[in-house]
């Protein structure tokens, strides 16, 4: 039963003390980076599809149904996160409450979460990119713009961007961070002129059907949608670079979340309030409506703030993702020399150059949507493992310090496993086939490695800096 040992807190707390990140970030920094790593695809590109395939106008239904899942686990995590405040998210949360298998395989599956997540928006990047491009008449040739699956030789504005914003990250949080937050403002500009110009125009015949595929629709809706509230919980593996992990830490988590819930229910309303949700089966709905209003000059606009958004939402995944492997790096499960800190910038600089190549590769040649299903099935799972983590971690550890707790923990622990479970159920088939292929892979790889060389089974000291 080695295999579910667990790594206690205070073996947590005691690593985090021993890597220097700068403690450079604000709660408000949080929320910011929150609602860069939320809002981008979700709102930008999916609702249109999401509306005209699935729910309709129900479409608010079916973001609202995600959102109080969200909700759910937005609670237990900020429990979690402000218990626990250290780099590595739903994986340490395992590790600490269910023990390191479990641990592994939400590790695991965080790289469903954050590199291929992050690789489905960089190819949304490239689109709105090659889109606003075309629409200023510079044509980029097709073959350097799609991936081989759909006519191309390689997604070249996706590869770029994404070593770019690599590059960024090497140079450590607080640049990365300013970045953040100037393209935050100007993608949250871009909903509300939005909202500004097209609320007036809602016609509530268009609202007739409301809900044209019953139930049924209004559960797939959700299904696709929630990839867009995904990364909330990536707020938290910057939990060891905040000033104060107790208190911005649930701010940051619960505050991003409803700030993201709010736009997204309005923007939703808004546009199949404007325009009947047969006609928003495209890529770029916001945009779209705002075309079929007239706002020609808007729709550039909006174009520019989702390419804005999308841009934070991919630095921030790459950024998580980097993180979350330093924390498993940090326990022996992938190699510990991984963990090296630049003496330069302190950020763990080779494992964000691994992912900025990884995610730059699989932007590059795969196609979105195959990406876009695998990152809800991984990140769906690693909530349901830590929700079940947060009630045990109660019982596990009855008298560890908790700034922030979550209110009747079993209950609300039971509500997000159901919730999250049943917006799972909702996936197509093939997505749970690759999702059992991905997890069968992941625990030969731990039984190989993970295993033999974790720092719980060899007790090696902690290697830190360079
Ligand atoms: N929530 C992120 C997005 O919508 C993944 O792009």
């Amino acid at each position: 039963m080695q295999i579910f040992r667990t790594k206690s807190i205070s073996d947590y707390l005691a690593d985090a003390s021993q890597t220097h990140f700068k403690k450079a970030l604000s709660a408000m920094d949080v929320v910011f980076l929150g609602v860069g790593i939320i809002v981008g695809t979700g709102i930008f590109v999916m609702p249109g599809v999401a509306a005209a395939q699935y729910a309709g106008p129900a479409l608010m239904l079916s973001f609202i149904l995600a959102s109080v899942a969200c909700g759910f686990v937005s609670l237990l995590y900020s429990e979690l996160a402000s218990t626990l405040p250290v780099a590595g998210s739903s994986y340490a949360y395992a590790y600490a409450s269910l023990g390191e298998v479990m641990a592994w395989l939400v590790g695991w599956n965080l790289v469903l979460e954050y590199t291929v997540g992050a690789s489905a928006v960089a190819g949304g990047w490239s689109a709105y990119v090659t889109g606003v491009l075309k629409s200023a008449g510079v044509m980029l040739p097709e073959a350097l713009t799609k991936v081989p699956a759909d006519g191309g030789i390689v997604n070249l504005p996706a590869v770029l961007i994404t070593l770019f914003l690599m590059l960024l990250l090497i140079r450590g949080v607080r640049e990365s961070t300013m970045v953040n937050r100037v393209l935050v403002v100007v993608k949250l500009s871009a909903i509300f002129l939005f909202l500004f110009l097209a609320a007036p125009h809602v016609d509530v015949t268009n609202f007739e059907p409301f809900m044209p595929f019953g139930w049924a629709g209004v559960s797939a809706g959700a299904a696709v949608i929630i990839f867009g509230y995904l990364g909330f919980d990536a707020i938290s593996t910057a939990a060891e670079e905040t000033k104060k992990p107790e208190r911005d830490m649930p701010i940051g988590i619960i505050g991003s979340l409803l700030i993201c819930t709010v736009l997204y229910i309005a923007v939703t309303a808004v546009m199949t309030g404007n325009v009947p949700y047969t006609q928003l089966d495209n890529a770029e709905p916001v945009a779209f409506t705002l075309r079929e209003l007239g706002y020609r000059f808007g729709s550039a606009v909006v174009g520019t703030g989702a390419i804005a958004g999308l841009t934070t939402v991919l630095l921030n995944m790459m950024y998580a993702q980097t993180r979350a492997f330093f924390a498993m790096s940090r326990d022996g499960l992938i190699p510990q020399s991984v963990c090296a800190l630049s003496t330069r910038f302190a950020t763990p600089y080779r494992v964000t150059i691994a992912v900025g190549f990884v995610v730059a590769f699989c932007s590059g040649f795969t196609p979105i949507n195959v990406l876009a299903e695998m990152c809800s099935v991984g990140t769906l799972f690693a909530f349901i493992v830590a929700s079940i983590g947060a009630a045990v971690m109660r019982r596990r550890y009855p008298d560890a310090h908790r700034p922030f707790l979550c209110p009747a923990i079993n209950v609300i622990a039971v509500l997000s496993v159901l919730s999250c479970g049943y917006i799972m159920y909702n996936l197509s088939s093939m997505t749970w086939v690759r999702f059992w292929v991905w997890s069968a892979l992941g625990l030969a790889i731990y039984f190989l490695y993970g295993y033999k060389h974790s720092r719980e089974n060899t007790g090696a000291k902690l290697k830190v800096g360079e």
